[in-house]
């Protein structure tokens, strides 16, 4: 199946040689082609070019972009999208002033979904689920990181990596899975953390691993949860499996949780909404891609990641939604790309970077995702009529897409 994208008023996100992620001051370039023409060849963007001295193609479909922009599709490197229920009764308890941490404190949070989803059937989880990924699909998500972690149970653990290993299956999107049992210590382990931890290391893990449910591994290094020494010891224990860590850190405190990654080649270190000194020297010259979840603090109403901050010491950044129930139940990347514009300070070239190539980096599939480019995946979101590509973040309440190709895949 040939699909012709032509009169395209600005092709976004343009490389030939596609760098697997952009740092500092490179994320301020956004490659783009004007009045162009692009051309998807089943599952690959096969070429490009402007519309000035077009070949003539014989294709199956041509769709005339005429005013309108096109760009590589999402990469949201983190979520939680498998999920049971919903937590809109704890969203009630902070209007009225309760905290996250207080909520959790008191059984709610994490442990709260963990129940819901202990006692959900894989086959309404998996329909509760498909429902979130075919709406962020819609929303030009074509490539989306899944965790486990509102299982805490063996069982029902793989009982949720299974569900978003089937939804990677059925939908044309990109899934990739992480394994994130160390995400809270259930209530059977309550004074016995240790318990827990060596019961995901010595049944968790092999599981996981056994039935090749995830690539990567995460825990939620925090106060109240696990520290930077049970970080360690899981992450070095995942590593005898070939899981490559994605971690939860700096949320609400700065515990030395960003070094711990970087020094156990974490892929990417995520939250990061309260970030010192020391974590931004740890990540010079790191492997680990640094993932700013602006949705998560809009939503808590806690500080903003400081992305300005990241992206002018030379670093690069990702961006991505934190879908799930308990702190974002959003998956929705244009408002992620544009709350990271109006309260992170990006600008929308570094935005659309980090929600692209540096999210498809974040993921472990830049070589496939994140950018146009010759051989990756014809995955792409076609604007409406706007006036530029900044006017995706500027009118940031509206849905500015027309359609969306995942994986050569019109999605409706
Ligand atoms: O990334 N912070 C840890 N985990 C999730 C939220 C968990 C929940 O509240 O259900 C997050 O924000
Ligand atoms: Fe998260």
């Amino acid at each position: 199946m040939k699909i012709l994208l032509s009169h395209i008023k600005e092709l976004i996100q343009v490389r030939n040689n596609a760098p697997e992620k952009v740092s500092g001051a490179a994320m301020k370039n956004l490659p783009t082609l004007k009045n162009a023409w692009l051309l998807l060849e089943d599952e690959r963007i096969s070429d490009f070019g402007i519309m000035d001295g077009i070949p003539n193609f014989k294709v199956d479909q041509t769709i005339d972009c005429s005013g309108k922009i096109v760009l590589p599709t999402w990469c949201d490197s983190h979520t939680h999208i498998v999920y049971a229920g919903n937590r809109e009764q704890e969203f009630v308890d902070r209007i009225k002033g309760r905290s996250y941490q207080e909520i959790a404190a008191n059984g709610g949070g994490i442990i709260n979904s963990a129940k819901k989803l202990q006692a959900s059937s894989e086959e309404d989880l998996l329909q509760q689920s498909e429902e979130r990924l075919i709406e962020v699909m819609h929303l030009g998500t074509g490539a989306i990181e899944i965790k486990s972690g509102y299982g805490l149970t063996l069982d029902a653990e793989l009982k949720m990596l299974r569900v978003a290993k089937q939804l990677g299956e059925k939908y044309p999107i990109k899934v990739t899975t992480t394994f994130l049992g160390a995400h809270a210590v259930p209530p059977e382990f309550k004074d016995n953390k240790q318990g827990y931890l060596d019961h995901i290391c010595k049944d968790m893990l092999p599981k996981v691993a056994g039935y090749q449910l995830a690539t990567y591994v995460d825990v939620f290094c925090e106060k109240g949860y696990f520290t930077v020494a049970d970080t360690n010891q899981l992450l070095k224990e995942a590593k005898k499996y070939n899981l490559i860590p994605k971690i939860h850190v700096n949320q609400f405190n700065a515990i030395g949780g960003v070094a711990a990654g970087v020094a156990n080649k974490a892929l990417s270190v995520d939250h990061l909404e309260v970030l010192n000194e020391e974590d931004i020297i740890a990540l010079k010259g790191a492997i680990t891609m640094p993932v700013a979840l602006p949705s998560c603090s809009y939503f808590l109403s806690i500080p903003y990641t400081p992305g300005r901050r990241i992206i002018d010491a030379g670093l690069p950044l990702a961006l991505a939604s934190d879908y799930n129930p308990g702190s974002t139940p959003s998956g929705n990347m244009n408002f992620v790309v544009a709350t990271a514009c109006i309260k992170m300070k990006l600008t929308p070239e570094e935005a659309i970077n980090a929600a692209t190539i540096n999210g498809a980096y974040a993921m472990g599939i830049s070589d496939s995702h994140g950018s146009i480019t010759k051989g990756k995946s014809a995955s792409v979101i076609i604007t409406k009529e706007i006036p530029s590509y900044g006017y995706l973040p500027y009118a940031f309440g509206s849905n500015l897409i027309d359609q969306v190709i995942i994986n050569g895949e019109l999605i409706a």
